[in-house]
């Protein structure tokens, strides 16, 4: 941790909340799918830049456990944008020594879409460069309550004891167990709230709104919040080194 008044180290883990796409199409007069489509071309410029600048990880949040109750024609697109996405991506990505993930439960999802995850983690997971976390199907509370289920289970089965149940257990029951914490949480489209994402993990994160809709979002715009970022003073509860 850097002291008081220093610049930060780069973020190891930049969270984004990629929001804003349909009001980016609704400005433009086209239909929210357009919206949709440029934030695909969006997520594909933050992937390389964030590759670029030596981020370690980058957690998007693709679609959450509450936007099933869009309209039904917008959810179908969403998923298939998705479909598409990783079709087209995968193996780009793979080469440029990518890791990719999937957080989010995936119980009740359609198989095909679950193959086409799970084929994708698995091509990639000896990637050393990126880790591409996409939250699909996500909801921060529904993540803690898997784990705490999970923890239930052990300890009905004997296999804990309640209190071998620590933060740090329950961190690693969680979807992103193994992963460091987000640094850094990024929400485009001017609305200041986490909308039940990664609510354990941010504990500590720092967070930039910034105003543009994600089909606008950029590398610039990625240095920009990066560097916003560094200039903070990051105290996890204690005092810095100029104010002690
Ligand atoms: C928010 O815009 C965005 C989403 C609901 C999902 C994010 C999706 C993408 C970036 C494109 C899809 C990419 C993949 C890989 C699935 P919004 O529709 O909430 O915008 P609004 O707030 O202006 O209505």
């Amino acid at each position: 941790m850097s002291a008081g008044g220093g610049m930060k180290d780069m973020p190891g883990h930049v969270a984004i909340i990629m929001d804003g796409n349909g009001r980016w199409a609704s400005l433009r007069g086209q239909p929210r799918s357009a919206g949709h489509r440029q934030g695909v071309e969006a997520l594909r410029r933050t992937v390389r830049a964030a590759s670029g600048m030596g981020i370690g990880v980058l957690t998007l949040y693709s679609f959450s456990t509450e936007n099933w109750s869009r309209p039904a024609a917008e959810v179908r697109f969403l998923l298939e944008l998705l479909r598409r996405y990783i079709r087209t991506d995968v193996a780009d990505l793979h080469r440029a020594n990518v890791r990719i993930m999937v957080i989010g439960d995936r119980e009740g999802l359609e198989p095909s879409l679950r193959g086409m995850f799970e084929e994708a983690e698995a091509l990639t997971r000896e990637n050393t460069a990126l880790k591409l976390v996409i939250a699909f199907n996500y909801g921060g509370r529904q993540e803690i309550t898997r784990a705490v289920r999970a923890l239930a289970h052990k300890v009905a089965a004997g296999k804990i004891a309640p209190d071998d149940i620590t933060p740090a257990v329950i961190g690693n029951h969680l979807d992103t167990g193994g992963l460091p914490e987000p640094d850094l949480l990024i929400r485009t489209g001017g609305e200041q709230r986490l909308s039940n994402y990664l609510l354990w993990q941010c504990a500590y994160t720092e967070f930039v709104f910034i105003p543009d809709y994600w089909p606008d979002f950029d590398a610039d715009r990625l240095h920009q919040a990066v560097e916003t970022y560094r200039l903070r003073d990051r105290r996890f509860g204690g005092l810095t080194a100029q104010t002690a």
